[in-house]
C-alpha cells in the first residue's frame, strides 16, 4: 500500500452547521475499520455553500470533490472507492473544474478552502509571506505609495482610500500607533470576513504586520464579533503559532522591527463595527460613536493614530506587495480596482463566494454564479451592502459592481454582501425593517437616528394602515431628509436608502398599500 490519502473536510463554522464535524468523525471511524488509509485535514470551506459539507480527496491527478455529504453517506463514500475518485452520486469532478470556482479569480481567497488553516508550512509554501518580506525590504512611505497605486479601497463599506489612510497614520507623529482589524461583519448576508479568518487566518496576520511597517505601528487588535467563536480561536491559534515562528513579535522574520496581535471579542451590537464605537468598544466602553474630527488615522485606539481597516482590507494587502501594485490596478473597473469577495446570500440557489474583478454585473452574480432564486420563482429585488443599501429592482441587475455606478443610484456595494428576494416578498414591510433595524440598533447619541428611526417605523405603519397615506409619505420623506443630512454617522445617514428605494423601486408596495394614487 502506498502512503496515506489526504481528505479534506472543513472546519469552517458554514460547513460545521450543516454536519462536517459528524461527517469527519464518520470517515475517521469508516477508517479505522478498514485498515487507516487517511490522512484527514480540516480546511476552510471553498465558499460553495449549497455543496456543504464539501469533501475533498487528493489524488494523484489534483484533488476531487463530493457533496453535499452527509454521515450516512459516508459507508457508501468507502464502497464506491472514493479514496482512488471512485463514482458515486454525490461525485463532483476535480474541484478546480466546478463552474462556480472555475470562472472566479481568487486573489484574497486563493488559499481559502486549499491548505490546511493552521499550518506554516503549508501558509509560506504557498506564497505566504512574500507580501511581507517584500515590505521589509522597502521604506514605510513606499509601502504606502505602493497600495495607493493599487487602487486598493476599504472593503468595510465607504470604500475609503486604504492608501490616504495608512499615509495620514504615517505622518502623524507618535511613539505608539495601532493597527486594528475590523472583524465585526454585522452586515446581512456577509460572511467573507469569517471564512478568510476560518480559511486563512495567516493572511490577516501577514497583512497586518505591513500596515503596522508602513505606518510604524508596533501593536495590533483584531475585534471579532462574538457571533464568530470559530474565527476568535482559529485567528488566537494562528497568532500563537506566527508568535513561534518569528512572523510576530520583538523581530518580525528576523528584523528590527515589532508587532504584537491580540484578538478581541466584540459586544454583539452592529454599530460596534463602525469604526470609532469599535475602538469605545476596544477599550472597555460602550459602542459609542466619536465625533470626527478627530479621525481615527490622528486620534484612535488609546487616542493615538490608528489604522482601522476591515478583514478584506488588509488581506488584500500581501498579494499587492507580492504580485505588484499593477498587477492588483490591472483587474476592476475605473476607481473600482482589483478583486472583491462577493457574498451570495438570501433567496439564492447557488450561495457562497465569488472572488472575481469590480465591474460584474450584478445580474451575472446573481444569476450567472448564483443561479436565480432557491425558491425558483422570479428575482423581485436585492439588496447589496448590508441593512444600509439600497433595495434593487430586478431590472436593474445590469449594473456593474463599481463603487461609483452604485452610488449614482443611490445604492452602495459596501462589503460585497448581495441578499436575493424573490416576488413573495413584502416591500412596504421591508422599508418598515430598515427603520426598526435602525431603531433597535443606533447608539442613541444623535437624535435624527434615536428618535427618527422610531418616528419611521410609526409612520410606515400609519402608511401601511392607511392613515392619512398622502400626508404621511410626505412625511416619511421629510424625515428621511433629516436623517441624511443631521445625523453624526452612517448609520442614521444611511438608514433612509432602503426606505427611498422602496418607494422609488418599488412604489406600487407603499403606495398601493396605502391606496394612493401616484
Ligand atoms: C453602522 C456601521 C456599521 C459598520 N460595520 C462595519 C463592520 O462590521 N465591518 C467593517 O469592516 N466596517 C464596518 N463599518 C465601516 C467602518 O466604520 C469603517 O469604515 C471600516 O472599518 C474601515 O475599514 P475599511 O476602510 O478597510 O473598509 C460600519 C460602519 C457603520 C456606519
Ligand atoms: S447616527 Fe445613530 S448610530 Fe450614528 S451616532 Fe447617531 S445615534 Fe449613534
Amino acid at each position: 500500500m502506498t502512503g496515506p490519502v489526504t481528505v479534506y473536510v472543513p472546519r469552517d463554522a458554514a460547513a460545521r452547521s450543516v454536519g462536517a464535524d459528524e461527517v469527519a468523525e464518520a470517515i475517521t471511524r469508516q477508517d479505522a475499520t478498514d485498515g487507516r488509509r487517511i490522512h484527514l485535514v480540516r480546511n476552510g470551506s471553498r465558499g460553495l455553500l449549497w455543496l456543504e459539507p464539501l469533501i475533498e480527496v487528493a489524488l494523484p491527478s489534483g484533488r476531487v470533490a463530493y457533496g453535499p455529504v452527509e454521515p450516512e453517506d459516508v459507508p457508501g463514500l468507502f464502497g464506491s472507492g472514493f479514496l482512488e475518485g471512485g463514482d458515486h452520486e454525490l461525485f463532483l469532478g476535480p474541484t478546480e473544474e466546478i463552474e462556480f470556482l472555475k470562472r472566479q479569480q481568487r486573489l484574497t481567497f486563493s488559499r481559502v478552502g486549499v491548505i490546511d488553516p493552521l499550518s506554516a508550512e503549508e501558509y509560506e509554501a504557498s506564497g505566504g509571506l512574500a507580501g511581507l518580506r517584500q515590505a521589509l525590504q522597502m521604506t514605510p512611505d513606499d509601502i504606502v505609495a505602493e497600495v495607493s497605486a493599487s487602487g486598493l479601497r476599504g472593503r468595510g463599506g465607504a470604500g475609503f482610500p486604504v492608501g490616504i489612510k495608512w499615509k495620514t497614520v504615517l505622518n502623524t507623529p507618535s511613539e505608539l500607533k495601532f493597527v486594528c482589524c475590523n472583524a465585526d461583519e454585522g452586515d446581512s448576508g456577509t460572511f467573507a470576513d469569517r471564512m478568510l479568518m476560518e480559511g486563512d487566518p495567516f493572511l490577516l496576520i501577514e497583512g497586518m504586520v505591513i500596515a503596522g511597517l508602513a505606518v510604524g505601528a508596533t501593536e495590533g487588535y483584531v475585534y471579532i464579533r462574538s457571533e464568530y467563536p470559530d474565527a476568535a480561536s482559529i485567528m488566537t491559534a494562528a497568532i500563537e503559532i506566527a508568535e513561534r515562528h518569528g512572523w510576530l513579535g520583538n523581530s518580525v522574520l528576523d528584523s528590527s522591527h515589532r508587532f504584537d496581535l491580540h484578538v478581541r471579542i466584540g459586544a454583539g451590537a452592529y454599530i460596534c463595527g463602525e469604526e470609532t464605537a469599535m475602538l469605545e468598544s476596544l477599550e472597555g466602553r460602550r459602542g459609542v460613536v466619536r465625533s470626527k474630527p478627530p479621525l481615527p488615522a490622528i486620534k484612535g485606539l488609546l487616542g493615538r493614530p490608528t489604522v482601522v481597516n476591515n478583514v478584506l482590507s488588509l488581506a488584500a494587502v500581501p498579494t499587492i506587495l507580492s504580485a505588484g501594485a499593477t498587477a492588483y490596478h490591472e483587474l476592476g473597473i475605473d476607481r473600482s480596482r482589483g478583486t472583491q469577495v462577493f457574498q451570495l446570500a438570501g433567496n439564492i440557489r447557488h450561495g457562497g463566494i465569488v472572488e472575481v474583478p469590480f465591474g460584474i454585473t450584478l445580474s451575472e452574480l446573481v444569476e450567472g454564479f448564483g443561479g436565480g432564486t432557491a425558491s425558483g420563482r422570479p428575482i423581485h429585488a436585492v439588496q447589496v451592502g448590508g441593512p444600509l443599501g439600497a433595495y434593487l429592482p430586478a431590472d436593474r441587475l445590469d449594473l456593474p459592481m463599481d463603487y461609483e455606478a452604485f452610488a449614482a443610484l443611490g445604492a452602495m456595494v459596501g462589503h460585497g454582501g448581495i441578499v436575493v428576494f424573490d416576488d413573495t416578498v413584502d416591500m412596504a414591510h421591508q422599508a418598515r425593517f430598515a427603520m426598526e433595524f435602525c431603531a433597535k440598533e443606533s447608539c442613541g447619541k444623535c437624535t435624527p437616528c434615536r428618535v427618527g428611526a422610531v418616528r419611521g417605523v410609526e409612520v410606515i405603519d400609519k402608511i401601511i394602515g392607511g392613515i392619512e397615506p398622502v400626508a404621511n409619505i410626505a412625511l416619511l420623506e421629510d424625515l428621511c431628509q433629516t436623517m441624511t443630512d443631521a445625523s453624526l454617522c452612517a448609520m442614521g445617514g444611511l438608514t433612509p436608502s432602503p426606505v427611498r428605494s422602496v418607494l422609488e423601486h418599488f412604489p406600487d408596495a407603499l403606495y398601493h398599500k396605502s391606496q394612493v394614487k401616484r
